[in-house]
């Protein structure tokens, strides 16, 4: 199969390669590199350095003939988000457009999305499935939801069908130490608990322990980066055997708390990570955890590599091979 891969030179992207490429399929790498890192992709993927708002690049690029896109090129924090909705509109629904509106005129018929569970803002019940009301507290979840929407219509408009993936918690690293790689000034939790146990950050600020959860910490659904991989593998090969659309939550389906991953990255790391416990942070669930049934059912696809252990450990290791390079604090 010939996949390629927006924003593939990203945390995610660089994995989604991985899981092709082992099994043997051809890959194109078209990414802005304004935070993908070079160095993590793959010499066996064709890579392409472009923007996807270069509506004419992305369209040449298509040109060449693929099986399936997947569009992993999104900004994803979701507080700035809230204070700079221009770079996320442009960014995430101009360039997004630019793709899909591409892929119809250049006859790609199968389109998989990086969505998030942000689509989903304060759960009303849990875990969350796929029905859930979607009302996005934040402007990153409402891109991600404005895609979905415009996929759906284009399927039915043009044909173009589509796999949306609505990834829980991303964490971890792959298993076998093959990306080095590390985003830089993270804003989620483990890799910013990683840099306090590196020495790159003074502290963690915990943000709230007063929520009606065991600890009182907020509670999340971590999915292992293999595993949201592997999912990707699975709608692809989804939409070659089949004419239609789906849209799956790709969760470990356990909630594990902010303390739990202090206690547990304290024990691995062997470092202290000092930790503040402050206020919360504005829009901040108590407790997200998704239903993962129905990807379990439509894709054949179980979290494998979704152990807090190996989230932690993976994670930790790719710091330790980057800290001779890792300025400290
Ligand atoms: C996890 C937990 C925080 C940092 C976000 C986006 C979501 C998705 C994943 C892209 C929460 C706590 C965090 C810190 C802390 N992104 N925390 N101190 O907010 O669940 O989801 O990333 O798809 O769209 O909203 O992830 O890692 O920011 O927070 O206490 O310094 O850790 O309160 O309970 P979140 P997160």
């Amino acid at each position: 199969m010939k996949v390629l891969l927006f924003g593939g030179a990203g945390y995610i992207g660089t994995h989604v390669a991985l899981a092709f490429l082992d099994r043997g399929d051809t890959i194109g790498i078209y990414d802005n590199l304004s935070s993908g890192l070079k160095s993590n992709i793959n010499k066996k993927a064709k890579f392409f350095e472009g923007d996807i708002l270069d509506a004419k690049h992305v369209g040449e690029v298509l040109s060449e003939g693929w099986d399936a896109v997947i569009h992993l090129a999104a900004f994803k924090a979701a507080g700035e988000s809230m204070l700079k909705p221009e770079k996320y509109s442009e960014n995430n629904i101009t360039g997004s457009l630019n793709l899909i509106t591409e892929c119809v005129k250049h006859n790609v018929k199968n389109f998989i999305l990086s969505s998030s569970a942000a689509v989903y803002g304060e759960p009303s019940y849990l875990p969350v499935d796929e029905e859930h009301p979607k009302d996005p507290t934040n402007y990153y979840g409402y891109t991600k939801l404005c895609i979905e929407e415009n996929l759906k219509w284009y399927s039915q408009l043009k044909g173009l069908n589509y796999v949306s993936l609505r990834y829980f918690n991303a964490a971890g690293y792959d298993t076998e130490g093959r990306m080095l790689g590390l985003e830089s000034n993270p804003a989620n939790l483990i890799p910013i608990v990683m840099e306090v146990a590196s020495g790159i950050r003074p502290n963690l600020l915990v943000f709230g322990n007063d929520y009606n959860t065991p600890d009182g910490t907020g509670v999340r659904d971590y999915v292992h980066v293999t595993d949201l991989a592997n999912g990707h593998v699975l709608a692809a090969d989804y939409l070659m055997a089949n004419n239609t659309s789906l849209i799956v939550n790709l969760g470990s389906e356990s909630g594990l708390s902010v303390q739990q991953i202090l206690d547990t990255a304290r024990e691995i790391t062997g470092k202290e990570i000092p930790a503040q416990y402050v206020a919360r942070r504005p829009g901040d669930p108590a407790k997200l955890v998704a239903s993962s049934e129905k990807a379990h059912k439509e894709l054949g696809w179980t979290a494998k590599h979704s152990s807090l252990e190996s989230i932690i450990d993976s994670t930790w290791k790719v710091y330790l091979a980057n800290a001779p390079k890792t300025k400290a604090y």
